[in-house]
């Protein structure tokens, strides 16, 4: 069978990974080039993928290498153009979340997707497809719990990477365009409604850095939507015992909690302090099978024409409700999205 020819911009925190995904786990994705701003990525690439494809920019990538599809994995406020410029050269498209920090870049960016309707193009919202996740999806779609009428979710990082998020804040648009958004996602997906509202508290609690950024450490976000469900969503960057993330669904005949506790293995831990058990150092750990699923279904949608678990109007909904409760969480106030 065919391969998708694929060049990944971005070979950072994740990208590194995408790219090792592409070039040794993902069936039928050829991964024939590459390109970093950071010289020494650019020589991790050809000396652990063995690629010598290798360009210092995207516009060059686009016009040298002969490519099917991009992952960009990239700092978020390129993501806008990135997609732009890789749609208008032919090509399908993954990039990582979220698809923008405005609502006109998501427009500029929707004008010209629907100009090029036959090419695949997708936000990483990876959770979609986490085992667990999308067995709860299943779960709800055959009634097991009824009509779901309220979503709980958390995104939570270990305290150890304050430094590094602080210093992300300056491209990454805040805590909930950069980690609450995924819940925002899920609450979409799977109260199958759209958020009307959000009201938002939170502070820098342990990390004055963040106040630079008019970002927070900590916070809690409300949600009414539009068919009367209702959602709350926390983020953390300053926990102690591991990443914990985790969701629960709450409907008319029952509930489903969602990957707590994320153990790093079935097993407690019984000692002097008790019993206990081990949470998973980062969300790379938590949601590896799943980053390797949703690189699998873009390259099969690629190759074959189908629709993957989250089209950009999906990642535009998610970024409109991500900017409201950033301005719900600065002004202390009630937003409409
Ligand atoms: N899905 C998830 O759970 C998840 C997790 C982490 C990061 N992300 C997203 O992935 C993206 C990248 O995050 P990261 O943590 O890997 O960032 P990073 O800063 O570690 O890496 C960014 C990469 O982009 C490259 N780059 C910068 N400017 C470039 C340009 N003009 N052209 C080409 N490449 C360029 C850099 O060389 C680097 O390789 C962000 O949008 C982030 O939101 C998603």
């Amino acid at each position: 069978m065919k391969k998708v020819r694929i060049g990944i911009a971005g070979l950072g925190r994740l990208g590194k990974s995408h790219a090792a995904n592409l070039a040794f786990k993902v069936k039928n994705a050829d991964l024939v080039a590459a390109c970093s701003v950071v010289p020494e990525e650019l020589d991790w690439a050809r000396e652990n993928l063995g690629l010598d494809s290798l360009f210092d920019s995207l516009e060059d990538m686009l016009r040298h290498a002969q490519l099917d599809a991009v992952f960009l994995v990239t700092p978020t406020t390129l993501h806008p153009q990135q997609i732009i410029d890789a749609l208008q050269a032919g090509l399908h498209v993954f990039c990582e979340k979220p698809l923008a920090l405005t609502i006109e870049d998501c427009e500029r960016v929707m004008a010209v997707r629907d100009e090029h309707p036959g090419q695949v193009a997708t936000i990483g919202f990876v959770r979609r497809y986490d085992p667990e996740y999308a067995y709860a999806k299943r779960k709800i779609e055959e009634g097991a719990i009824g009509r779901p009428i309220l979503f709980r979710g958390q995104t939570a990082d270990m305290d150890n990477t304050a430094a590094f998020q602080v210093q992300f804040s300056r491209t990454s648009g805040g805590v909930f365009l950069d980690a609450s958004i995924h819940d925002m996602d899920l609450a979409r997906w799977l109260l199958g409604a759209e958020v009307q509202e959000v009201y938002c508290v939170g502070d820098c609690y342990v990390h004055e850095g963040f106040r630079e950024y008019r970002d927070a450490d900590n916070a809690t976000a409300l949600y009414r939507f539009d068919n009367g469900a209702a959602a709350s969503i926390t983020v953390s960057r300053t926990t102690m015992h591991g990443h914990d993330t985790f969701a629960e669904v709450t409907g008319t005949r029952g509930s489903l909690l969602i990957g707590r506790p994320n153990r790093v293995a079935n097993v407690d831990i019984c000692d002097e302090q008790g019993v206990r058990i081990e949470c998973v150092p980062t969300f790379y750990e938590r949601f590896e099978k799943a980053f390797l699923l949703e690189a699998e279904d873009f390259v099969n949608c690629a190759l074959r024409g189908g629709e993957p678990r989250c089209d950009l109007r999906d990642a535009v909904q998610a970024t409109r409700v991500a900017i409201a409760t950033t301005e719900a969480y600065r002004s202390g106030k009630v937003v409409v999205v």
